[in-house]
């Protein structure tokens, strides 16, 4: 028969109490303090038993307000020995250390022993120093060594998520599903003379930004950078150099603080910012992703393990359609809200402009594909046409025709991919769900075909480190394993 683990309960002292004796000899403890130790609020007592025998013991304790737990004994029956009684007793201490919220795991041991050493060691615990005459009265040293704790299957992980994919430096915080800070600095300004996103001031603008937007995560959370369990960062899809100086930082941070970092899609993070506001994602969801920089539809089956990318532009993104129209209609930059504004006066039926990408030869290959050239073409020689013909042209009825032209493709093909899989809820996010019309269009729709719509709060859309950090922290709580540091940025990465 093998052995067989459990926690230890007081009815075990009398067993406990003859293989301590056993085991230390006069280093023993005596019957009371092991009763004390059993039944403390903060130890945890585990037991090996065989044949109904008690074998082995180990125990941990763990403060609450602490960040390191210790462990407090560990014996095995010496005829039992290189069983891997010990080592499973170990195991199963360390994942309650981990449980309990523990970062790094102490132990004491006798330096004439090498045994438990060993042992000690194969787990991952290295020396960290050295006690003189510990042991009395032989005056042997102890060894202390100390075992770093992985986040993974933490319950409540606190996570840093930093967000530089395009041009707003995101710093984000958050404990398992709640939010605690959420920073954002954006370069857009610096980018408004040249009506879109220029990668490499983007990229110098994350690298000016991080340190103060770092700062002010921490001082909004109220914690120190040594309170956080796991770094989290984008390391695609986006513009390289920006997503380099991000990843560079965030590696930094994690070796600096001594914890695991995790790698996370951008894409992805979008949907799982719903968990800050809902607790959990409801599951399966489509997405809509629409910025200056992406337009994807995602089917997320499972927010870990299962996201399909459906579909995603062919050219320009939502956002930059909407960036570039206005800037040909003598509007300013960022263009989305701009051409929102003056749409107000304008007819949307004014002009039917062509929905991309939307015709039965293009259902093929191309049903939840997005493609805006061909519109920006099309308002761009409406524009050239009327002013050469001497007309005079209303702005605010081409911004309309525009704005109603990009609402409807995006909301079509996103209840499209909702009806084609069965799928009865949408998620939206990415600055251009900023938009009136498209939020309007989409509630009215989904209500229609009984989809339930969800559109997180607007710091929440927008690019920003919390959504980082929540994927990460969704990945920490399901035991997914950290990534290796030496990951890369990839601006296509693939889901
Ligand atoms: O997600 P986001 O803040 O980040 C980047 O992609 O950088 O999205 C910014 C984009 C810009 O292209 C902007 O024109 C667009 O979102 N946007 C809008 C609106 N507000 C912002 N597009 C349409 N309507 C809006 N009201
Ligand atoms: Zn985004």
């Amino acid at each position: 028969m093998s052995h067989q683990i459990r926690p230890a309960t007081e009815a075990d002292l009398e067993f406990i109490m003859a293989l301590e004796k056993l085991s230390f000899g006069r280093d023993s403890w005596s019957k009371p303090t092991m009763r004390a130790e059993l039944l403390a609020p903060h130890t945890f007592y585990l037991v090996a038993y065989l044949d109904e025998k008690i074998v082995g013991y180990a125990g941990l304790s763990k403060v609450k307000s602490a960040s390191s737990a210790d462990i407090q004994t560990i014996a095995v029956d010496e005829s039992l020995r290189r069983r891997g009684i010990g080592h499973e007793l170990m195991e199963k201490l360390i994942a309650q250390a981990i449980q309990l919220g523990a970062s790094e795991l102490y132990l004491e041991v006798r330096e004439d022993k090498t045994a438990p050493q060993k042992l000690y060691e194969s787990l991952g615990f290295v020396v960290i120093d050295r006690r003189e005459k510990y042991y009395q009265p032989d005056g042997v040293a102890a060894l202390v060594m100390r075992l770093a704790l992985s986040v993974q299957g933490l319950q409540e992980p606190v996570v840093l998520g930093i967000e530089t994919s395009c041009d707003e430096t995101g710093i984000g915080i958050v404990r398992g599903t709640t939010l605690l800070a959420n920073v954002i600095s954006s370069s857009m300004d610096q980018h408004a003379r040249f009506g879109g996103v220029v990668p490499e001031i983007a990229a110098r603008a994350h690298l000016e930004a991080l340190e103060a937007t770092l700062q002010k995560a921490l001082h909004d959370a109220g914690l120190s950078i040594n309170e956080i369990d796991a770094v989290a960062v984008t390391n695609g899809p986006g513009l390289a150099g920006a997503l380099m100086v991000g990843v560079g930082a965030a590696k930094a941070l994690a070796v600096a603080i001594d914890k695991p970092i995790y790698a996370v899609n951008h894409l992805v993070a979008h949907v799982a910012v719903d968990v800050l506001e809902r607790g959990r994602l409801e599951t399966p969801t489509v997405a809509l992703l629409v910025s200056g920089g992406h337009t994807s539809l995602l089917l997320v089956r499972d927010l870990l393990n299962d996201v399909e990318l459906l579909g995603e532009t062919i050219d320009d993104a939502a956002g930059e359609a909407f960036d570039k129209i206005a800037r040909v209609l003598g509007l300013s930059y960022p263009g989305g809200p701009e051409i929102d504004r003056v749409s107000k006066e304008g007819d949307p039926k004014a002009v039917r402009f062509p929905r991309g990408l939307t015709l039965p030869k293009d259902q093929d290959k191309h049903r939840y594909n997005f493609s805006f050239s061909g519109l920006k073409t099309a308002v761009a020689r409406h524009v050239e046409l009327a002013e050469s013909k001497g007309e005079k042209v209303f702005v605010p009825d081409i911004a309309a025709s525009f704005r109603e032209a990009v609402v409807d493709v995006l909301v079509t093909k996103a209840i499209n991919a909702c009806l084609d899989n069965n799928v009865p809820r949408l998620i939206l996010g990415g600055g251009v769900v900023a938009n009136a019309r498209l939020r309007e269009v989409a509630a009215a729709r989904c209500q229609e075909a009984g989809i339930e719509l969800r559109i997180p709060a607007f710091s929440l859309c927008t690019d920003n480190g919390a959504m980082i950090a929540s994927l990460a922290a969704q990945k920490i709580m399901a035991g997914e394993a950290p990534s290796e540091l030496g990951f890369g940025v990839y601006s296509t990465l693939a889901i």
